[in-house]
């Protein structure tokens, strides 16, 4: 191990392993440092176990509908125990493709351990208990963990949402604080997999980043399925019992649940990492990083969730391939320096029922550029979305004679279309681009052309 590295990557998630991977095709020589699973939150805690706890969901849903249209199906329960092991089975598939791809990786040494960076006269590296790896640059990929609020998580009563999706048995009741993207899918599944869910959330609404309309749609498919919600509401504290959990709000009002779920944001794993010691600068835990997602330390990078914006294991991606190539750049073994996509072009999605996903600006942002055209497509005149039982409707926003901006969309099926969305939005197509391309019949995917030929000037299926 007293080889220097090209690059030594600290954390193994969406966004550290990329980072590998990237370097190693680039002919880099790596040491990515990992002291748990490869494949990190996304992967082991987050977009892939929650996704799975949502299509049993969905197929709970369906057994519940399926008589209305002549199958005699019902539902009859769940075996969380059962729900779990089918989950982790999936994530165990992954997490074994994966740890193939990084392992055969060319260049890649995966190391074992917690590390901390070191910056000292033989320059930077990463300790692992009395080892340093050595390496020109270090890049920081440590991810995120629960925001927690100081409220007492204890995993049985009170959980983060690593604890919700670890159940093996689901509770009666459940009060959910947050209504994020995290809050809104887990209050989602619950509630089709038969819990009694309320939603207290600090603001007015639910999904806050989101267009106002897609909160609006939301709101109203979660009041019919039975969730409820409290909005500016926020927590005092919360008391447990061995059989409940009580959480008192501001407002000195009270909600007792058999569990409380925290899902009040996540914050950057950065602590005790010898960051600041480096001299790395922090941003309320946030590392400070330049264009080219360099800290304030030569050589040293943030990728991820350690880098203040949105949390997505996308966006991780795309930090981590950046970051490997602004390496080989520096190092002389790429001609062109590589930019960092847009945040507005980073496409977003929540799994509810219903789904919720967009990309590009909202009304209130694209606005501040100009004239706006809005065109709205309700799902109700698509025949997919009438025979899956979708609501909602697609939104496409173009600049006055200008590019598409932005799409908002809301419906059963609509995060398999943010695809095509995020290509019109990312690409600035116009929405005349869009329309003279066909979309197959029939498919959700029409909705989007649909509101394209309306924009276009040229509508087919919509109103005047
Ligand atoms: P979030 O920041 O999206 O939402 C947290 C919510 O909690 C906000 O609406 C906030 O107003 C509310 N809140 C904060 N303090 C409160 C209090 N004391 N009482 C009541 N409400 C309070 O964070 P969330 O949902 O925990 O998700 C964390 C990150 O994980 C997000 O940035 C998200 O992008 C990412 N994520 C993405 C997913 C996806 O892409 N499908 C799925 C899950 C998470």
């Amino acid at each position: 191990m007293n080889q220097r590295h090209d690059v030594v990557v600290l954390g193994a998630g969406s966004a550290g392993y990329a980072a590998a991977l990237r370097a190693s095709q680039l002919g880099l020589d790596v040491a990515l440092v990992e002291s748990d699973k490869l494949g990190g939150t996304c992967l082991h805690r987050g977009c892939i176990p929650t996704k799975a706890w949502l299509h049993a969901a969905e197929v709970a849903d369906l057994a519940r509908e399926g008589s209305s249209m002549g199958v005699a199906t019902s539902f009859s329960g769940v075996d969380a125990g059962a729900l779990q092991a089918w989950s982790q089975g999936i994530i165990d598939r992954l997490h074994k493709g994966l740890t193939g791809l990084v392992e055969g990786a060319s260049g890649v040494t995966v190391v074992r351990g917690h590390g901390t960076l070191v910056s000292d006269r033989e320059g930077l590296g990463v300790r692992i208990a009395d080892e340093v790896v050595r390496g020109r640059n270090v890049v920081v990929a440590t991810g995120s963990q629960p925001r927690t609020l100081g409220l007492p998580i204890d995993g049985k009563r009170v959980l983060t949402s690593d604890d919700a999706l670890r159940l093996t048995e689901l509770p009666g009741t459940a009060v959910v604080v947050g209504g994020g993207v995290i809050g809104v899918e887990i209050a989602s599944a619950w509630r089709s997999l038969g819990v009694e869910v309320t939603i207290v959330e600090a603001l007015d609404r639910l999904i806050p980043t989101e267009e106002p309309d897609l909160s609006k749609g939301l709101q109203r498919a979660f009041r019919k399925r039975g969730i409820q919600t409290r909005f500016g509401a926020t927590v005092a504290g919360i008391d447990t019992t061995e059989a409940d959990a009580t959480i008192r709000l501001a407002d000195g009002s009270a909600l007792a649940a058999d569990v409380v779920l925290v899902a009040v944001g996540r914050e950057p794993r950065t602590a005790g990492l010898g960051l600041a010691e480096a001299g790395v600068t922090l941003e309320r835990g946030h590392l400070r990083v330049n264009d080219r997602l360099m800290t304030s330390v030569r050589g040293v990078f943030g990728v991820g969730d350690v880098v203040a914006g949105l949390q997505l294991a996308h966006r991780g991606f795309a930090h981590g391939m950046v970051v490997a190539e602004v390496i080989a750049h520096q190092m002389g073994r790429l001609d062109r320096a590589p930019t960092l996509p847009r945040d507005r072009d980073l496409p977003r999605v929540t799994y509810s029922n219903p789904e919720v996903a967009s990309v590009g600006l909202t009304t209130a942002a694209a606005e501040r550029l100009g004239t706006v055209l809005k065109q709205d497509y309700n799902l109700a005149g698509n025949g997919r979305s009438l025979i899956r039982g979708a609501s909602g409707f697609v939104r496409v926003l173009r600049l006055e004679n200008g590019p598409i901006v932005g799409v908002h969309m809301i419906g059963q099926g609509v995060s398999e279309m943010i695809g095509e969305a995020q290509l019109a939005a990312g690409w600035e197509a116009l929405p005349e681009d869009v329309a003279s391309l066909l979309h197959a019949h029939p498919t959700q995917g029409e909705a989007l052309g649909e509101a394209c030929l309306a924009l276009a000037g040229r509508p087919l299926h919509s109103h005047a």
